[in-house]
């Protein structure tokens, strides 16, 4: 049986089964170039400080880097007996450099040292989801511009409300997607912190430099508490919620993607290379990314509740329930940028049915509104005027047509004011860029939104 690092107040013989169920290995080994980074900032700081001498300092460096090396080639064999990447470098360290490689763990704690992988590696996934973020903003701003002039049904309840852009109801996805970026460049005034030198718990007795490892990671800032810095899960806690608010944003997205593609509203058509068929019935084409995208919505959701949960009653510092921290941290990230990917993809080679809409939008009631601030500007009290609307759109429904349909004098026995310029009123182009408020959903006001968008990548 191999021997802890931590043995020497053991007597008794390590379980197999039970260092299985301790280790972490199998999933912090994702952290190892981030460990190995801060090891060597960690030795550097060591040596500047004459804690360590400088050979020795060069000695654990290219143990370090060795180590690394053997592991991007797959040389480097993990076990559960050293439990956790920490441990695992640290063995390979010695066995490739000798008892030497033992002096790096000199001022430090696996507590500080997990904790500073942890936000090296967050923030650079923060990062990265920011960068996919933009790039699926540049897709969606594209199709605006792209499909400026199609108009489509704009819905409440689910139910036909005012025409819309196509552009316009596509472009609100973007907003949500720019606010999701901005919590993510927001959160890492949290999440670029060093932690390390904090020790286990209390800090260090040894005269270590916190400030030249905070340099050398690249943090902007250090902890002011040790206890706090090596119990603090807040940064991850906050990557998750950040992380499910994009995956609900592209959820809700998803379902209305299904909705335009089933054959009830045929509004669009995905590509082939985004959708399946169906082992049993030849004539289908199923949105199953759009549908994956939703579904894995749950997950990042459930690894939110799941890291609220875990520090719940959690006293300081130190505990070793943080150790589940990272499987749902990692699986989140993984889900989002993967999702974010797909996403962007399936819009890209999205083809909008264009007559189907123009068809759709000529066959509801989504004008009535129109009508109704026809008579308004006629002088009518928009509650009389609603009523009015109301009785006209019973009538087309008793009658089977739409408002359009209604001769002149029909028009008229309900209100004399309406003239014979309501045809071009209530067409559904008309309709849409009547709304030239800002925000509005008129040509006129979407442009000014597309540039405002623009303005706001970095790309
Ligand atoms: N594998 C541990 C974790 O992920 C590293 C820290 C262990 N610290 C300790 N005192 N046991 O949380």
């Amino acid at each position: 049986m191999t021997k802890k690092a931590w043995g020497g107040r053991f007597q008794g013989e390590a379980l197999e089964w039970v260092d299985a169920f301790n280790a972490s290995i199998h999933f912090d080994k994702v952290l190892i170039e981030k460990d190995i980074t801060g090891s060597i900032a960690h030795a550097t700081m060591l040596a500047a400080q004459g804690i360590i001498t400088g050979e020795e300092r060069d000695q654990i460096i290219e143990g370090l880097k060795a180590v690394l090396d053997d592991y991007d080639a797959g040389r480097l064999e993990f076990s559960v007996q050293h439990e956790d990447i920490h441990m695992n470098v640290e063995h390979a360290l010695i066995s490739k450099i000798g008892e030497v490689g033992g002096k790096l763990h000199t001022a430090r704690s696996r507590n500080d040292q997990i904790a500073t992988d942890m936000h090296l590696y967050i923030k650079e996934k923060a990062y990265e989801i920011i960068e996919s973020i933009e790039t699926l903003q540049y897709t969606i701003l594209n199709l605006a511009k792209e499909n400026i002039h199609v108009v489509m049904p704009g819905y409440t309840h689910l139910q036909r409300a005012q025409p819309v852009l196509f552009s316009h109801h596509i472009m609100a996805y973007f907003w949500m997607l720019k606010r999701d970026k901005d919590r993510f460049n927001d959160s890492l005034a949290r999440i670029d912190l060093s932690p390390l030198g904090a020790g286990a718990i209390s800090g260090t007795t040894f005269d270590i430099d916190r400030e030249q490892t905070q340099e050398l990671l690249g943090f902007s800032d250090i902890y002011q508490n040790s206890m706090d810095a090596v119990s603090d899960r807040d940064y991850i806690i906050e990557t998750l919620s950040n992380i499910s608010l994009v995956m609900v944003h592209l959820s809700r997205l998803s379902e209305e993607i299904i909705f335009w593609m089933s054959e009830e509203a045929n509004f669009v058509q995905l590509s082939d290379q985004f959708t399946t068929g169906s082992s049993m019935m030849p004539q289908k084409k199923n949105p199953d990314m759009a549908e994956l995208i939703r579904g894995k919505s749950a997950r990042t959701t459930g690894a939110l509740t799941s890291m609220l949960m875990l520090v719940k009653g959690l006293p300081l510092t130190y505990n070793k329930d943080l150790q589940e921290d990272k499987e749902g941290v990692f699986d989140a990230v993984t889900t989002v940028t993967g999702s974010l990917r797909i996403m962007t993809g399936m819009l890209e080679t999205m083809t909008i049915n264009e007559d189907v809409l123009e068809q759709t939008v000529e066959k509801d009631f989504s004008n009535a509104t129109e009508l109704a601030d026809y008579l308004v500007e006629k002088g009518v009290p928009f509650r009389k005027a609603h009523e009015v609307v109301g009785e006209l759109v019973l009538k087309c429904i008793n009658d089977s047509k739409y408002l359009k349909d209604l001769s002149l004098a029909e028009f008229q026995a309900h209100h004399p004011s309406i003239d014979e310029d309501i045809y071009t009123v209530l067409t559904p182009k008309v309709v849409v860029d009547r709304r030239k408020s800002l925000g509005g959903t008129g040509t006129e006001a979407v442009e000014k939104q597309l540039s405002a968008a623009e303005a706001t990548l970095s790309i």
